[in-house]
Order: C-alpha cells, then sequence, then structure tokens
C-alpha cells in the first residue's frame, strides 16, 4: 500500500489521511505533522505498525532520543552493559532472545501502549543541549548532499528548529513529555543527558547499569564498558569508517563526528544563541529540567 492511501485515524487523533495532515519542507524531505510532532512518512508508518502489533516484553529495553543527542553513544553502552559478550542487537523483533533492545527517536506520545504499561520493561531516553543537538543534526544531513549542493542553509534549518519543524520535532516537546513521565516513574524511565555523560562517564554509567539491573561488580567491568563505547575507538572500527546507512545513505562516518559539548559556538551567532536559549528557558519553566 501507498503511504499516502493509509488511514491515519488509528495514529492521528485529528486525521484520516496524509494529504489532511499539514506538511512543511525540511532539508528536501517532506514532513507532515501529527499531534504536536513532525514526522517523515516511513517514521509514522512504522509507529502506527508498532503501535498496533507490537508486545513488550517484561524485560524489554527501549533507548528513545531526539536525533543527534548522544543515540549511537548509548546504543553501544547498553549492550555493553546487558551482556558484555554481546553482538551489536538488530531490529528484527522476530525470534529475538530476551532481552531485546530497541531504539527509537518516536515521542513519548507515539509508543506503543504496550511498552508505556506498568510491566517491567524499562525505557532509556537521552538527550541533549538543543544548540548542540541542532549543529550536530545540520552537520549530519549536509553528510549526504553533493559538492555540488553545499550545505543546507543554517538560517533557514535555525529557524525551523526553533520553530519545531524538524524530524520528530519539537525537540523540546519531545524532551519534556519523556522528563515529565520519567519524574512520575523513575523506575520505568532513566533520563540521561549528553553533557553528563561526557562530565562523569564512570557515574553515568554506573547509575545506567543499575537501572538496566546490571549493577557492575568491579571497578574495571566499568573501564572496560567506557572503554569499548569511547568515542575514539567506535569511530576507528572499519564498518564506521566505511559503512553506509542503507536508509538514506548516511556514511557512518557522521554518526561520530567532533563528539564534544558546545561545539555550536563554531556555527551559531550571538543573536542565536540567545534565541534558541530563550526559547529553551521559556519550554523548561517550571519543569525542574535545565538543559
Ligand atoms: P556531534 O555531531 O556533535 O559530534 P546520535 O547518535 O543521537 O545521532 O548523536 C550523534 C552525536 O553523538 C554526534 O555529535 C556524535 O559525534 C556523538 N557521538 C557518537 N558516538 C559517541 C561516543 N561514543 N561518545 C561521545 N559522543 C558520541
Amino acid at each position: 500500500t501507498d503511504w499516502r492511501d493509509l488511514d491515519l485515524r488509528v495514529s492521528c487523533s485529528l486525521y484520516a489521511s496524509f494529504d489532511e495532515l499539514p506538511r512543511e519542507t525540511w532539508s528536501g524531505f517532506d514532513l507532515y505533522k501529527c499531534d504536536g510532532f513532525w514526522y517523515l512518512p516511513p517514521h509514522l508508518v512504522a509507529a502506527m505498525e508498532a503501535q498496533s502489533s507490537f508486545k513488550a516484553r517484561d524485560d524489554d529495553v527501549l533507548l528513545a532520543s531526539s536525533m543527534k543527542t548522544g543515540t549511537t553513544w548509548l546504543k553501544a553502552l547498553i549492550p555493553c552493559i546487558m551482556d558484555p559478550y554481546a553482538r551489536l542487537v538488530n531490529d528484527d523483533d522476530d525470534g529475538m532472545p530476551s532481552p531485546r533492545l530497541f531504539r527509537t527517536h518516536l515521542p513519548y506520545t507515539k509508543l506503543p501502549e504496550s511498552i508505556k504499561s506498568p510491566g517491567n520493561s524499562k525505557i532509556v531516553y537521552i538527550t541533549r543541549n538543543p544548540k548542540d543537538a541542532f549543529v550536530s543534526l545540520w552537520h549530519f544531513f549536509n553528510s549526504i548532499r553533493t559538492v555540488e549542493q553545499g550545505p543546507l542553509p543554517l538560517i533557514q534549518m535555525f529557524d525551523k528548529y526553533c520553530n519545531g519543524v524538524h524530524a520528530f520535532g519539537p525537540f523540546h516537546d519531545h524532551v519534556l513529555e519523556y522528563w515529565k513521565e520519567s519524574v512520575k516513574r523513575p523506575g520505568k524511565i532513566l533520563f540521561l543527558k549528553y553533557e553528563e555523560l561526557k562530565r562523569d562517564p564512570r557515574g553515568e554509567v554506573k547509575k545506567l547499569a543499575l537501572f538496566l539491573g546490571r549493577p557492575f561488580g568491579k571497578e574495571e567491568e566499568v573501564d572496560k564498558v567506557l572503554w569499548r563505547c569511547s568515542f575514539e575507538r567506535l569511530k576507528s572500527l572499519e564498518v564506521n569508517r566505511n559503512g553506509v546507512d542503507p536508509w538514506v545513505g548516511f556514511p557512518h562516518t557522521a554518526y561520530f563526528r567532533l563528539g564534544v559539548v558546545g561545539d555550536w559556538k563554531n556555527s551559531l551567532t550571538e543573536e542565536m544563541k540567545e534565541r534558541l536559549d530563550q526559547i529553551t528557558s521559556k519550554k523548561m519553566e517550571g519543569s525542574g529540567l535545565d538543559l
């Protein structure tokens, strides 16, 4: 079935078809807005399928995030902690041995009910300062552009980002949904920040292991996990130096760009910084969350 013909009523409370959804062009793609968030069509279709068919198991772990907030790092850390001898996780639900690990950029409201239910499955959410997340996103989408096309126009992309128009945006609403839920149910959702993971990797990784029910026995085990998942090591792996993402064609190198905090200073002007900081403080007001 063509995705345009799908009946959206199960997923989007207000609209019956893609043609009725608000649409915006973003980074050369069409984004559609459904229940407050912007999606590329395949993601919305996948969310609908998961909503109707996904059955969580008690020992499932879901890694959730906005784009470019440290997903790749966590995607390495979680299996290393869960099973120190594990291979990389595959996404195929069929016949996957427990514990299963999944990852998603979907907002909390669009997760399948069974993963949100009071069962013992767990959700790990990672976020990052939006200025760094935006700059990382801009570089990421530039990585699939040709020399002739040149980089995406930074000012327009930034303007859209500030208005919440980007894949799985608005960023702040995405963060707040998971944050509020993690405050209500700290045993169900662990809320992590990229900056904290950079500042205190040992402490944060121990916290993560405890949450996953796999506390470390020895300090050397923490060192081993941190080394296996370090930016330098992952970036240097053959698969990450030469691999290409089969979906849109992102080179794997684009997932390992700089890995630092505060790189936004090299791309955003003072005015842009002020604008996004103001949006952030206004959105976060009263939430108890500081980004
Ligand atoms: P930069 O573009 O700022 O370098 P995601 O994995 O959610 O797509 O996020 C990508 C960001 O995480 C990129 O940020 C990338 O460099 C950084 N990153 C990837 N692996 C990392 C690791 N092992 N340690 C620290 N940062 C990492």
